[in-house]
């Protein structure tokens, strides 16, 4: 962001599960665009990257940084490296979240979201966002809270409606205790059930910080949801990011009954098309995303009105991000070769939105592999809440063994097709689980369309690219580095 400019031309999109790394967030950021890392499920990958004794030491750094200590000592302690693990899965069960959240997990989510956001903080005075899942409910309160304690600058929410997020951010960054409605399935009390977050609890007998309130963009795929969301009573977002269904992770279900094609994928038609005009009516600035990567898209969203564009697939593969270099390097091999192929899958993800994937070897974007994966439900960030018949809140998740899933009320038919993204995405990372019975969980890969295009990006005679290679193509060559 030059000094005359009030925001970013480029959004580094946020990234789950940590293919946005704060590696990636922080060199965006030190080039004047906002860097955004992942929120989603870093608790977890926090732990595991504890567990395997942080090789670089750049967690414990920031974990020392944390303004509660013995919080940060709790947490190193409780996920410190045991190398004695013979018969036993090769990380250690970490809590699954769940509306009561435990005090061990809370410090972890907490910490967690610090620690990202910290290290893609340091050492520069750019802007960094953090980037959360509306449909991951329950950790978002803590999720938030850690991100502030370390300073973020923006927070952006898509996956579902972030209709209290403004609210929740003014209270929070106040230290006010705040409370959440999370949607039940099931559920026909009038009475909502709540998340809870206390800043005072959590902080016991320390002093609460100072906090910043950070600007809030809503990731929406209509203007009728950027409407209702502008006008609402919890308070306007700061601003838009419009995504379109070419874009990498989830996306929007398309309008209307879904039709698929010969293949098997969603068809979006004229009713999906973004009413631009309509978005900018409302006065608010906005970006926008999904297939946005290269110099003359950006110029055509700024023609369009819009501040600039939000990109994620051509951060992704880059060399900074968080996905597992030789999967990466696979891909970008498949990519050369013309030979890479991207699915949006109806099906795959539990959320029920469609979700892209790369159809690369050995990992869950081929079905067939996919379809052999033995059933478990241990890392729970998708599971959905639903009432039992005693009253009790339950938890199911549609990728969850299909009997369970049955037993705990889910239809059958829910269950076909649907991939546990929790263990595939950790393992795209390089920190999927190592079953006590020798199996692996392997990774599946996300990618928008743009995923071919990302040979621009390769320098002369290189077979990978950098962040920089990235902003410099966006950019028109115009790379400044803040000073
Ligand atoms: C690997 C990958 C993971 C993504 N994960 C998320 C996510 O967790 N949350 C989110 O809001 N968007 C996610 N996205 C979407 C990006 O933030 C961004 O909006 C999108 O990639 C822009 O379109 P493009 O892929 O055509 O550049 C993801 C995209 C990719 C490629």
């Amino acid at each position: 962001m030059s000094n005359n400019q009030k925001y970013p031309e480029i959004i580094q999109g946020g990234m789950g599960v940590g293919v946005s790394s704060w590696q990636l967030a922080r060199t965006v950021a030190m080039h004047g665009q906002l860097g955004v890392v992942s929120g989603t499920a870093v608790a977890l990958t926090l732990a595991r990257k504890l567990m395997d004794g942080d090789p670089d030491g750049h967690v414990n750094w920031a974990i020392s940084a944390f303004p509660f200590p013995e919080i940060a000592e709790r947490v190193r302690a409780k996920y410190a490296p045991n190398p004695n693990q013979e018969g036993k899965d090769k990380y250690k069960q970490v809590p699954m979240p769940t509306i009561e959240y435990g005090r061990d997990l809370l410090e972890l989510t907490v910490l967690a979201n610090f620690v990202e956001v910290y290290l893609a903080k340091a050492g520069h005075y750019g802007i960094i966002g953090l980037n959360l899942l509306e449909k991951v409910q329950v950790p978002t309160l803590p999720s938030l809270y850690g991100a502030l304690l370390a300073d973020v600058d923006y927070i952006l929410m898509g996956a579902g409606i972030p209709i209290r997020i403004p609210k929740a951010l003014d209270e929070l960054s106040q230290n006010l205790d705040i409370s959440l409605p999370i949607k039940i399935a099931e559920d026909d009390s009038k009475e909502p059930t709540l998340a809870h977050f206390s800043p005072k609890e959590f902080a016991g007998d320390h002093e609460l910080p100072k906090l910043k309130r950070p600007k809030f963009l809503a990731i929406v795929s209509s203007a009728t949801l950027a409407t209702h969301l502008s006008r609402s009573t919890f308070g306007s977002p700061d601003g838009f990011v419009l995504e379109a269904p070419v874009a990498g992770g989830h996306n929007a279900s398309p309008r209307g009954k879904v039709q698929l094609s010969e293949t098997g994928e969603p068809i979006y038609g004229e009713r999906d098309i973004i009413d631009v005009p309509a978005i900018k009516a409302l006065g608010l600035p906005f970006w926008m995303a999904g297939g946005y990567g290269s110099y003359e898209q950006v110029q055509m969203a700024k023609q369009m009105g819009a501040e600039g564009v939000q990109v994620g697939t051509a951060f992704a593969f880059c060399e900074e991000s968080g996905m597992e270099k030789s999967l990466k390097h696979k891909i970008l091999d498949a990519v050369r070769k013309g030979v890479a192929k991207v699915r949006t899958d109806p099906r795959a993800s539990p959320t029920g939105f469609p979700f892209k994937v790369v159809e690369v070897e050995g990992t869950m974007g081929i079905p067939e592999v996919a379809e052999k994966r033995q059933r478990i439900c241990d890392l729970g960030y998708l599971r959905e809440p639903y009432k039992k018949d005693n009253g009790k809140i339950g938890y199911r998740c549609p990728a969850e063994p299909v009997k369970d899933y049955v037993a705990k009320g889910g239809k059958l038919e829910d269950t076909e097709g649907r991939r546990c993204l929790c263990n595939g995405l950790v393992s795209t990372l390089g920190f999927g689980q190592e079953r006590r019975d020798g199996s692996k969980e392997l990774p599946i890969v996300t990618s928008g369309d743009d995923l071919k295009y990302v040979v621009r990006f390769f320098p002369k005679g290189e077979s990978v690219y950098h962040a920089i290679d990235v902003l410099r193509v966006l950019l028109g060559g115009k790379l400044t580095p803040l000073s």
